[in-house]
């Protein structure tokens, strides 16, 4: 690994847990300065007729003939830009960019408050699963893909976020926020508890946003010591991806305008953990996060009004039992530094 690695890799050990996800990361040097400045090229700059068969050589001011080159390549916009697209979807409870090829959302976005989460007019068992529409049909994951898979239709925005009305918890439905997820021992238990302890923070920050989404990570086979993703594809024919991992970038918010926001990002292995995990052991930078998937998180905030948030808060997740969560109010997770803060929990 060079000097300049920050690198996001599934464990090769067969252990689950923290084990298996692990952020080899290491400093002690200057960052390259990007060598490719972005290219934009404009999908819509697509040639409207046939160019000249034989074009002709302008002579410049110096007598030069400059080069006219022989082909034309963006010719191709003519049929088409072949993407990618990223279906960008703007709904009352989310927004979300879909991954065509793995028929997955890249990332989904939330912003929850105190007052959204005490609001209770959506109930879920008025929801029902639903293919996105908005996504083409040969790109959408659909319902059959999931069914005998063998893994939950993972919300990536939870339903219990989107309570304020049943609109907003019915578009947490659909299958762009979903993603295939261990059931027993993760999507029911160790995210759950981590989806609460996101909203616990809600006790101490007026406003919070999080942003979810799978990852696809190299795990080092044993044999040839060579890196490699492997995933498995549901469906018949394979479908859906199924990812190795997942990742939750949160922002925790002041409040104040231009305020500090208190930055959190994990990334947590697609497989049970066990609930005596410490949820700081899925702690990563949030850089890993960004090499590892291609996104961008927080890329305008600047470093002055960035706060960890793990240094104010206690990232701790606390286990309740799927019964008990649904009767449990939010209570906060305990302030850094005062151990007789307020971790007890409140029942409706
Ligand atoms: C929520 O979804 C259910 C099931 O499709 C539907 O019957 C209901 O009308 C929806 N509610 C709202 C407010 O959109
Ligand atoms: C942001 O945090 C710094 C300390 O890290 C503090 O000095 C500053 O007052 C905070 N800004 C606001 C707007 O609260
Ligand atoms: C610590 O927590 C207790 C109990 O909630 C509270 O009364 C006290 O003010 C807190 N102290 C600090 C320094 O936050």
């Amino acid at each position: 690994m060079s000097k300049f690695t920050l690198a996001l890799v599934a464990g090769t050990s067969a252990a689950v847990g923290a084990a298996a996800s692990a952020a080899v990361y290491s400093f002690g040097g200057r960052k390259k300065p990007d060598e490719n400045p972005q290219t934009i090229i404009s999908p819509v700059a697509t040639r409207t007729g046939p160019t000249a068969p034989y074009p002709v050589p302008i002579h410049a001011a110096d007598g030069r003939v400059p080069t006219i080159p022989p082909v034309d390549p963006s010719g191709i916009y003519q049929y088409g830009f072949p993407g990618p697209v990223n279906d960008l979807r703007p709904a009352s409870s989310l927004v979300s960019c879909f991954d065509r090829a793995r028929r997955n959302p890249q990332w989904v976005a939330e912003h929850i408050t105190p007052a959204s989460l005490l609001k209770r007019e959506g109930d879920r068992r008025h929801s029902v699963f639903t293919e996105d529409d908005s996504i083409p049909e040969k790109f959408r994951a659909k319902l059959k893909d999931y069914f005998r898979s063998g893994y939950d239709r993972g919300h990536q925005v939870p339903a219990a976020d989107a309570k304020w009305s049943q609109a907003a918890m019915n578009s947490t439905f659909a299958l762009s926020n979903m993603c295939p997820q261990v059931g027993d021992g993760f999507n029911r238990d160790y995210w759950a508890h981590f989806e609460d302890f996101c909203r616990r923070l809600t006790s101490f920050y007026p406003s919070v946003r999080i942003v979810t989404g799978p990852l696809y990570l190299p795990k080092r086979d044993p044999v040839d010591g060579k890196w490699r993703v492997s995933y498995e594809v549901i469906g018949h024919p394979p479908n859906v991806a199924v990812p190795t991992h997942f990742y939750k970038v949160i922002l925790a918010e002041d409040g104040k305008t231009g305020g500090n926001v208190s930055l959190g990002a994990f990334v947590l292995p697609n497989a049970v953990i066990s609930n005596n995990k410490d949820l700081k052991d899925f702690e990563v930078p949030m850089e890993a996060i960004e090499r590892a998937s291609g996104l961008e998180f927080a890329g305008l905030l600047p470093p002055a009004r960035k706060k960890r948030l793990c240094q104010e808060v206690s990232c701790s997740i606390i286990v309740k039992e799927y019964q008990e969560r649904q009767k449990t109010m939010m209570s906060p997770p305990p302030v850094k530094g005062n151990v007789s803060g307020p971790t007890a929990v409140a029942r409706t």
